[in-house]
């Protein structure tokens, strides 16, 4: 049986939408662990040092320990990690009030590692952990248009949004 809500996006694994067998195999957690990299929302055993290769393009960006902090007081925050290198290799945060609203500000997959689904995979994750609630926004550049279409929003919208670039690297007194 296929369920509706399956969030496996790796059409090229064998269990594809095949959730009970992927359960059984990944004993349970359904995660795909077929390749090295796996998913979780354990953030505890994250550590500075696995946080490298983020924030490109940002002049200011956050430092690694900062980067930490953002994870640890997410609402929900998923990370990619290459269990090769033990490295986070992809991840995504929300922040929301819990009751009706989240809003996801940070998505990203270090280039190394991109275009292997990893930015898809964290994406479907964190729609399941939002399922519940009834407003899930991101606010993105237009060129991501056509990728954020493929994960069936039920509406585009503009947005206004305020930056303060003398903190762009986060605040270091929390
Ligand atoms: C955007 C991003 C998270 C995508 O992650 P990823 O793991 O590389 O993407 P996936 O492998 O899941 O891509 C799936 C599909 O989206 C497309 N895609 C990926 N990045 C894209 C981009 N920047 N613009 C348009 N399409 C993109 C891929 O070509 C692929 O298309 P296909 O289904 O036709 O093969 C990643 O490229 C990234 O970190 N970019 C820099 C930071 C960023 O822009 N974050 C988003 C902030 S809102």
């Amino acid at each position: 049986m296929i369920p509706q809500n399956c969030p496996c996006p790796n059409a090229d694994c064998p269990r594809h939408r095949d959730c009970n067998a992927c359960l059984a195999h990944h004993e349970g957690n359904g995660y795909c662990k077929r390749s090295s990299i796996i998913y979780t929302k354990e953030i505890s055993g994250i550590t500075e040092d696995m946080l490298s290769g983020f924030f490109v393009g940002w002049p200011n960006p956050p430092s690694p320990a900062v980067h930490l902090k953002i994870l640890q007081n997410s609402y929900r925050a998923i990370v990619a990690i290459d269990t090769e290198i033990n490295k986070v290799v992809g991840f995504i945060n929300a922040v929301s009030d819990g009751v009706l609203t989240a809003y996801i500000p940070l998505l990203e997959v270090v280039e190394s590692h991109q275009g292997k689904r990893i930015g898809s995979w964290l994406l479907r994750l964190m729609l399941k952990e939002c399922k519940d609630l009834y407003m899930v926004d991101i606010c993105h550049d237009e060129k991501l248009v056509p990728y954020y279409a493929k994960f069936e929003p039920t509406g585009q919208s503009h947005s206004t949004i305020f930056r303060n670039y003398d903190a762009q690297s986060g605040r270091m007194d929390v």
